[in-house]
């Protein structure tokens, strides 16, 4: 906040604080929340009946999160919608996000299935960047989503984003995330590369753990 002096009032430098006090802002944030939960308990109903079938966990990690307000006037912004509850409702599929991370990729394919094959998910987009790496090497399988929730007054569809990823990849990506928002880096280009070569290790060594995996099963 700036005070501005002449007036003697205070004026935001940032007019968009107000509108994430807006009530409309907040309900819809509840509404994400609320799909976040739906979704972490899908997983976790799936990963223990899997753990009794097959007396592993698949799931290693759930990460959530609920996009920041900053990142959400950033995309807004970038992509030139207004700011609005309408807007940020229609245009956005990650303001609420989770990752599921495997310790196998088949198990990401497994649980997918498990999860698309629900009656009350909507499957609006699958992204699957672990068969078709992107060129900098990154892999996860993404999925967009529609799940209800069930609120006093009724039940609505909330779009949702689900990333897969073994912990290798994962592991991979945070590095790479550091490189993508960090400014005047020196070297982009070598380090740019040397993660790509880590990222086609990082898919094979992944592919024979299972394979090692599987033949420890079997016997
Ligand atoms: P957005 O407008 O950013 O949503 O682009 P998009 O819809 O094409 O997104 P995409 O499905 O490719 O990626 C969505 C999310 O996946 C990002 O916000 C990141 O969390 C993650 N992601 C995608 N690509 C990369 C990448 O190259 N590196 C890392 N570290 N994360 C990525
Ligand atoms: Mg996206």
């Amino acid at each position: 906040m700036a005070e501005n002096t002449e007036a003697g009032i205070k004026e935001t430098e940032y007019p968009e604080e107000i509108f994430f006090e807006d009530a409309g802002y907040q309900n819809l944030m509840m509404q994400y929340k609320c799909a976040i939960l739906e979704l972490e308990t899908k997983f976790r109903v799936l990963d223990t009946e899997f753990s009794l079938q097959y007396n592993r966990n698949p799931i290693e990690n759930i990460k959530t999160r609920l996009k920041s307000p900053h990142s959400i006037v950033e995309k807004m912004q970038r992509k030139g919608w207004d700011l609005s509850v309408e807007n940020i409702e229609k245009n956005l599929s990650d303001v609420a996000g989770v990752r599921v991370i495997c310790s196998f990729p088949e198990d990401i394919y497994s649980l997918a299935g498990m999860l698309t094959r629900q009656d009350d998910i909507v499957v609006v987009e699958i992204k699957d960047y672990i068969a078709r790496p992107k060129p900098n090497g990154y892999r996860s399988l993404h999925l967009i989503l529609g799940i209800p929730i069930f609120l006093s007054d009724g039940k609505k569809h909330m779009r949702a984003e689900v990333q897969f990823r073994t912990i290798a990849m994962d592991f991979w990506a945070s590095l790479e995330h550091k490189l993508k928002y960090k400014q005047d880096i020196e070297n982009a280009d070598v380090i740019a590369r040397e993660l790509k070569k880590c990222a086609d290790t990082i898919g094979q060594v992944d592919n024979r753990m299972e394979e090692i995996r599987k033949m420890i099963d079997v016997q």
